[in-house]
């Protein structure tokens, strides 16, 4: 079996998106049993709770799923940048109530830690995103029977993780909610469409590829599959899907959301990620390339987020969303990953009759 085969056979080739902090285990197997394939955002937790989180997936279904990482390095930076950057969050901090952070010794699970515990788990598959593994790191969870996805935003790093042995790519277009994956190139070169991404990528890379970025529905799902990618992903989504942990204030969000609702931003986390706009976006932009790098201003805005989604106030959370927001839907997400896919079916044959 090769990952092409899997996706091929997969009764719905729909992959729902990883989403750090959203999608848990339920998400993943609501649509990993509707007969697409969930996924489990893993890079929130160290390895030492990675492995049973796996686990407790593996024992829950038969049907193949996706364990995501971010890979990331450890860092220490310095107090200077602490301090300013502390001194930047204070009258944030202030307005919510909560205490501003102490220092952590960490600012984000250790990488290494977790990809051993991956490998020890060997979920049916494994992608990952900020980076690209190794070809050792590759093999390594290659032998342990699980399958690597990378995540590219150009072609020359679909071509970097095709060079280390990947099994497939996931093409995030311009349009996706939450982190931006690139890793070569800076943000402004690597802000391609999904749809000249997916057939540039097809174009030079003998992988399946799996399209990400603003499909919202089962047309979107047609038009990727014809553009020759082997599968739809979404998370947006399935943001205000019943198993979604997306928070009430969230929620509230997105379904108010206007049109082109959505803004790339550092400022929360150091790393440029799309979201509702708010306010905390707007006053902060003129500040946003100052802000420590990913995961330190992650790290030292989480209190904030967390005060904030407490609070019901959508001001100062990040509100991680996609530029297809607005079309969200509510409900069962297996309920969705069914009706999208007939949706692409009939938008499929609406294009058959078209083309005559
Ligand atoms: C709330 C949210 C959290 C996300 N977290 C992750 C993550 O943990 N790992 C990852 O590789 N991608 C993450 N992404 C990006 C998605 O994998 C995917 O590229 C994106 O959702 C596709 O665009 P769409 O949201 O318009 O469907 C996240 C996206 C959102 C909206």
């Amino acid at each position: 079996m090769s990952l092409k085969a899997l996706l091929d056979t997969l009764p719905i080739p729909i992959l729902q998106a990883p989403m750090l902090g959203v999608s848990d285990h339920r998400l993943a197997l609501a649509v990993s049993e509707a007969g697409g394939m969930g996924a489990f955002a893993g890079a929130g937790l160290a390895g030492a709770d990675l492995g049973p989180a796996i686990a407790a997936l593996k024992a829950q279904t038969e049907r193949p799923f996706n364990v995501n990482l971010l890979i990331t390095r450890p860092v220490a930076p310095g107090q200077d940048e602490i301090d300013l950057a502390l001194a930047r969050l204070a009258p944030w901090y202030a307005q919510s109530g909560a205490p501003l952070p102490e220092i952590p010794n960490q600012y984000a699970p250790d990488f290494e830690g977790q990809f051993s515990a991956l490998i020890q788990a060997a979920p049916p598959v494994a992608s990952f995103a900020f980076d690209v593994l190794t070809a050792a790191q590759v093999a390594a969870l290659q032998a342990a029977g699980t399958y690597v996805i990378g995540t590219a935003t150009t072609v020359a790093e679909a071509k970097a993780w095709a060079e280390v042995g990947a099994d497939g790519v996931c093409a995030q277009g311009y349009e996706a909610g939450g982190h931006r994956g690139h890793f070569l190139a800076d943000v402004g070169a690597s802000l391609v469409g999904l749809l000249p991404l997916v057939a540039t990528i097809r174009a030079v890379i003998d992988l399946p590829v799996i399209a990400a970025g603003g499909i919202m529905d089962g047309r979107g799902v047609a038009a990727v599959l014809a553009l020759g990618a082997s599968a739809a992903q979404m998370g947006t989504a399935f943001l205000l899907s019943d198993q979604a942990t997306t928070s009430s204030p969230w929620r509230q969000a997105l379904a108010a959301a206007p049109d082109e609702a959505t803004r790339l931003t550092r400022a929360f986390t150091g790393r440029h990620a799309r979201g509702l706009e708010n306010r905390f976006m707007r006053e902060m932009r003129s500040d946003e390339d100052l802000v420590p790098a990913y995961p330190v201003q992650n790290r030292l805005t989480q209190p904030l987020r967390a005060a904030s989604t407490a609070a019901g106030d959508p001001e100062q959370i990040s509100l991680w969303a996609g530029q297809g927001a607005r079309l969200a839907a509510t409900g069962d997400a297996g309920a969705r990953v069914l009706r999208w896919w007939e949706e692409a079916k009939a938008a499929s044959s609406q294009l058959s009759a078209r083309l005559g």
